[in-house]
């Protein structure tokens, strides 16, 4: 079972970010099947890496909106992709010291944090840049 499934529950009915939010899912569903499949540590390693690069690629792209239309509750949107990129730095940081491999805890984490995320923070400024003329 796919640890988070994109529907149009999560649609913030602008194409782009839409599809950056796919993009996201399968990553994460990816590092849960490698892991699960018990792939090595090198390429387990790898997948987080690219998701952190995508997470990070993903961010920049709703933080230019952000900036361009002056949303205004860029900073405490901002502060919460921050959090999100401390928080799963750590978890790379412990997978690289633990020989075990990556903790449950994490798919727990990124399943619910982009859950809670797009659902929330997302979600709330759908309405917003789509008036800005976004779609
Ligand atoms: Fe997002
Ligand atoms: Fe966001």
């Amino acid at each position: 079972m796919a640890v988070i499934q994109w529907d149009e529950s999560f649609s913030v009915k602008i194409a782009d970010i839409d599809k950056q939010h796919q993009k996201l899912f399968t990553m994460v569903n990816e590092l849960d099947a490698a892991q699960r499949q018990g792939k090595g540590k090198d390429l387990v390693g790898k997948i987080i890496d690219g998701l952190i690069n995508y997470v990070a690629e993903h961010f920049k792209h709703e933080e230019s909106y952000f900036d361009r239309y002056n949303y205004p509750n860029t900073k405490a949107h901002k502060q919460k992709h921050q959090e999100f990129v401390n928080k799963v730095l750590e978890f790379r940081t412990g997978f690289e010291k633990n020989r075990l491999g990556l903790s449950m805890d994490l798919m727990k984490f990124l399943g619910d944090w982009l859950n809670e995320h797009i659902k929330g923070s997302d979600l709330e400024y759908a309405p917003f840049l789509r008036q800005q003329g976004l779609k």
